[in-house]
């Protein structure tokens, strides 16, 4: 089913949330998405995936405390291939990989579309991106794979952020990647 479009809706501002890591007392239940599968990651896998060590999930809650978004984040690497070696090469990188922090899943609640929190969890991911490497380790990219088969194409949402699109394919899915040193477009 197609998402209701709330585009004339007011933009809800990262001052009107807060940011907070699921723990097993978050609930979860009532989110809705148009894409179910997404809804069912957060109910059935986020949780289980924390406690394993593969993902953290950071849910958005509006300072009220309803759940409006969720984004999952775990570590990767981007393989340099194409104008993107060439690119790396000129600057003396001559690496076939490079440190990336990957975006896995990224929704929000159907009733709170077009009003900013998508952005506003890119900035979130983008900014954990620049902490990780301030303090811990590398990490040069934000990537993700956006699902190209979903009722609502997102890669215009993503190349609006700066994202580009990795020429490698994956069966319905567009590759997309940030270089948090040559894309970055902040907007909180
Ligand atoms: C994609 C998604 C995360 C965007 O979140 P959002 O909060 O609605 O996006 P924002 O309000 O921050 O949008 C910022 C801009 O991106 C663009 N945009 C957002 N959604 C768009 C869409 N479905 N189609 C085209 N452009 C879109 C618009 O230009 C928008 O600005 P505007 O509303 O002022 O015109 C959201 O639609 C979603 O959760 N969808 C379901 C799950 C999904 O597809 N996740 C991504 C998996 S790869």
């Amino acid at each position: 089913m197609r998402p209701i479009k709330s585009g004339n809706m007011e933009k809800i501002t990262a001052n009107d949330l807060k940011i907070e890591r699921i723990r097993e007392n978050h609930e979860v239940k009532g989110f809705k998405s148009y894409e179910q599968e997404l809804v069912d990651f957060l109910l059935e896998d986020a949780l289980n995936n924390q406690h394993h060590q593969i993902s953290v999930t950071y849910l958005l809650f509006l300072n009220t405390g309803e759940l409006i978004g969720y984004v999952t984040l775990l570590n990767d690497r981007i393989n340099l291939e194409g104008d993107l070696k060439d690119i790396f090469r000129k600057k003396g990188i001559g690496y076939h990989s490079l440190p990336a922090l990957k975006i896995g899943r990224l929704c929000v609640d159907d009733r709170f579309l077009r009003r900013g929190i998508g952005t506003i969890m890119i900035d979130f991911s983008i900014k954990v991106g620049f902490h990780i490497f301030e303090k811990y380790s590398g990490c040069r990219f934000i990537l993700l794979d956006a699902k190209r088969n979903y009722t609502n194409d997102p890669i215009h949402f993503y190349k609006k952020l700066g994202f580009k699109e990795l020429k490698e394919r994956k069966k319905g899915t567009t590759p997309m990647y940030l270089d948090l040193v040559s894309d970055i477009k902040l907007s909180v």
